[in-house]
């Protein structure tokens, strides 16, 4: 298996009920490590552009709305497998359906307020850890460049 970089971002409905760091430890836990992290306030604009590939779908509009609500913590995440763990830790996107001691069934409220966000693949991972931060402002340990 390969080292992978993914995008992590912990959602306005975790930060603001103080649960940065219980999430930051589920991943460091299992083997996922933060090597670039920011603690910004999303602007309508960023998160348009992030969710662009959404903009068609019926909760669109709602999305953008709950993730500019507060701050929020963009992370990017290293390791082995980075991208399917992260999903695999984060849990089902409905928390209703995410499996016992994900950080979904864990923390999240319901399928928006559902506390974390990860890239859903490799090619998505590059363009989304991109979109928040260049590349001299993500610290590796094993990734190699
Ligand atoms: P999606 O990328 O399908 O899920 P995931 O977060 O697991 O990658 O959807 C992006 C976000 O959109 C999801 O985290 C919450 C919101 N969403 C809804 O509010 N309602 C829905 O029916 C779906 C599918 C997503
Ligand atoms: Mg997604």
């Amino acid at each position: 298996m390969a080292i992978e970089r993914t995008l992590s971002i912990i959602k306005p409905d975790a930060v603001e009920r103080g649960l940065i760091g219980k999430v930051v430890a589920t991943f460091e836990e299992r083997g996922l490590k933060p090597v670039a992290m920011r603690l910004t306030h999303l602007s309508q604009v960023e998160a348009e552009g992030f969710y662009a590939v959404h903009k068609e779908r019926p909760f669109f509009k709602d999305l953008v709305k709950f993730m500019t609500s507060g701050p929020v913590v963009v992370m990017t995440l290293e390791g082995e497998n980075a991208v399917a763990k992260n999903r695999e830790i984060m849990g089902a996107t409905n928390p209703a359906n995410a499996a016992e001691g994900t950080i979904r069934k864990m923390f999240a409220q319901n399928i928006e307020r559902s506390s974390v966000l990860g890239s859903d693949s490799l090619d998505n991972a590059k363009i989304e850890t991109a979109y928040f931060f260049r590349s001299i402002e993500q610290h590796g340990y094993e990734w190699k460049r």
